[in-house]
């Protein structure tokens, strides 16, 4: 869905849920920690209304352009063309004022009135479970929809891993970004899929001063939609998760290197989320950064790593008949 800000004009795009609520009226459920949520807030602050675009069925490359994690003040149809290689032709919306990408399938515009909350759901939520079908999520007035001859109507199955997967990439690249900033030795950052692909973060760094491994995870929990980080030295192939959970099993120090941070804005539709209180469900969770780099300077065991030059040398044929 394409909007823009009401203050800078820029453009925003994001993947949202739109529950068909009437003939010309659907849901738009943005969590309140993304950027399509800080628009709505500030057009209802301006007393403005919010014009929007629904563009659906386009190349892939646009969908992981609408998935980037950023400055607001980033326009991810500029990141699309970016990924296309390409600039990304965009034409004017029929009855909105704002840049639609050209050769979608179907486009869907209309208008919310951000000062009218009305609630979706239940849908299957994303991290794996039944939601409770009471979200709150604005309202869209359709007021045109367009398409192509004999248009293809791009679904995907929720909760699986072309919906999770889709939003690793920007993720992944958001969230190194950020480390980077703090921590420029960090080799690499990856969203585990087995998590629900979305929630934990694996950090790798070249570790050269104490508590840098906090650091970097502080630094990638950041991002609203990362709830923790597993932090680990440039031996660790991040990439593979076995390796990281024998780094997370055989370095960390229980009582030291587990960081719990409570009541940080981040994922609403995870299931352990809370209110002020904390005896509803709401916006907030308790995030965590677990460090399982090697202590700075102190002496830690060997891994057990067979000499290059003999482990080369053996030929599995040799052995196996
Ligand atoms: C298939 C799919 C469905 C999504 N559904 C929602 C949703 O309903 N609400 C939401 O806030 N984010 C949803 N997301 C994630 C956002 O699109 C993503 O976090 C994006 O970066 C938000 O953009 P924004 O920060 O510019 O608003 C979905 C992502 C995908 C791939």
């Amino acid at each position: 869905m394409v909007s823009k800000h009401p203050d800078t004009g820029i453009p925003n795009v994001g993947v949202y849920r739109h529950e068909v609520k009437g003939k010309d009226k659907l849901g738009c459920m943005v969590n309140p920690a993304n950027h399509g949520a800080y628009i709505a807030r500030r057009s209802a602050e301006l007393g403005k209304t919010m014009e929007v675009a629904i563009f659906i069925g386009h190349h892939p490359a646009v969908v992981l352009g609408a998935m980037t994690r950023g400055d607001i003040n980033l326009n991810e149809l500029e990141i699309m063309g970016g990924l296309l290689g390409e600039p990304l032709e965009v034409v004017r919306g029929e009855t909105v004022d704002l840049p639609v990408p050209a050769h979608a399938e179907v486009v869907i515009e209309g208008v919310i009135d951000p000062r009218n909350m009305v609630t979706d759901g239940p849908f299957a939520e994303y991290l794996g479970y039944y939601g409770e079908g009471n979200k709150p999520c604005y309202l869209i007035d359709v007021t045109a929809i367009t398409m192509r001859r004999d248009a293809i109507y791009h679904d995907l199955d929720p909760a699986h891993r072309e919906h999770v997967l889709s939003c690793v990439l920007g993720l992944e690249s958001g969230a190194y970004d950020a480390v980077k900033r703090v921590v420029p030795t960090v080799q690499a950052v990856h969203i585990f899929p087995s998590a629900s692909s979305f929630v934990f973060a694996g950090v790798c760094i070249r570790k050269r001063v104490p508590g840098e491994g906090v650091l970097a995870g502080m630094m990638a929990i950041g991002d609203p939609a990362i709830k923790g980080a597993l932090v680990v030295d440039e031996d660790i192939d991040i990439f593979n998760e076995q390796e990281a959970l024998w780094a997370a099993g055989t370095r960390v120090v229980a009582d030291q290197d587990i960081h719990t941070m409570p009541r940080i804005l981040g994922a609403h539709l995870d299931p352990t989320t809370y209110d002020e209180t904390r005896l509803k469900r709401g916006p907030m969770l308790t995030k965590v950064v677990i460090d399982a780099t090697k202590p700075v300077g102190l002496p830690f065991s060997t891994r057990i790593t067979p000499p290059k030059d003999l482990w080369e040398s053996m030929k599995l044929a040799d052995y196996v008949k």
